[in-house]
C-alpha cells in the first residue's frame, strides 16, 4: 500500500501555498498518495489514515499567525488523549513542518519559532517530525518594497523562486521514498 500524506497550509499571500504544492509534487514523485488542504478546510480533518502529515505557515511577527495558533491549540485539546507524558513516538506517524518568511530583521531566526511551534504540536501528538523546512517568501504589499530589497537577506523579490521550490520538491521526493520504505518494512 502506498504512503498516504496530508498537506495542510495557511497562506494569505500565496507563498506558503507554492511551497505546499511543491511538497505535493515531490511526495507524488516519491510514490505517495497526497491530499492538499488549506487550513480553513482542515479544521475537522482527521490525521488517522495518513502516514505523513505536513503543516505549513508563514512567519508573522516572528511566530505563527493567529489562525495557526488557534488550530494547534484546538487540535491538541481535541486529541488530548494522544498527548502522553514523555511524548512517546507512535510508530509510523510522521510529520513535516514548513515555514515561509522574509527575514528582514534577523533572517531565518524570525522563522524558527513558527517552525518549532508547529513541530511541538506534532511531537505532543506522538509524531516523529522528519523535518522543519524553511523557504524565503517575499512580502506582497507595496509598502514592503524596501523590505524585499534591503532586509537581512538582501533582494528577496520573486521568492520563493523556481530554485527554492525545486529544493523543497526534491526534499519531499526523498522523504516519500524513505518513508515508503520504512512503512513497507513495518508492515511486512
Ligand atoms: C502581517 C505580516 C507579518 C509578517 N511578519 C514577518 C516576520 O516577523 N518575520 C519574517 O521573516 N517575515 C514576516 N512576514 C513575511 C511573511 O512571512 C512572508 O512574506 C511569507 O512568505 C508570506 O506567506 P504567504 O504568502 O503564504 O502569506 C510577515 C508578513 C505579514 C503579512
Amino acid at each position: 500500500m502506498s504512503l498516504k500524506a496530508l498537506v495542510i497550509y495557511f497562506s494569505p499571500g500565496g507563498n506558503t501555498r507554492k511551497v505546499a504544492e511543491a511538497i505535493v509534487r515531490g511526495l507524488e514523485r516519491g510514490g505517495a498518495q497526497v491530499t492538499l488542504l488549506p487550513l480553513a478546510e482542515a479544521e475537522d480533518q482527521d490525521y488517522e489514515g495518513y502516514d505523513l502529515v505536513c503543516l505549513g505557515a508563514p512567519s508573522y511577527h516572528f511566530n505563527v499567525p493567529e489562525p495557526v495558533l488557534r488550530y494547534t491549540k484546538s487540535r491538541l485539546s481535541r486529541e488530548r488523549e494522544k498527548v502522553r507524558l514523555g511524548a512517546p513516538t507512535v510508530p509510523g506517524r510522521w510529520a513535516v513542518v514548513f515555514v515561509t518568511y522574509a527575514g528582514p530583521h534577523t533572517g531565518i531566526d524570525e522563522a524558527t519559532p513558527a517552525g518549532d511551534h508547529m513541530a511541538q504540536m506534532f511531537r505532543h501528538l506522538g509524531f516523529e517530525v522528519r523535518g522543519i523546512w524553511y523557504a524565503v517568501g517575499e512580502f506582497h504589499d507595496d509598502r514592503s518594497a524596501e523590505n524585499n530589497l534591503y532586509g537581512w537577506l538582501g533582494d528577496i523579490r520573486g521568492r520563493p523562486n523556481e530554485h527554492d521550490l525545486g529544493v523543497i520538491e526534491s526534499n519531499a521526493a526523498g522523504l516519500a521514498f524513505v518513508l515508503d520504505h520504512l512503512k513497507r518494512a513495518r508492515t511486512s
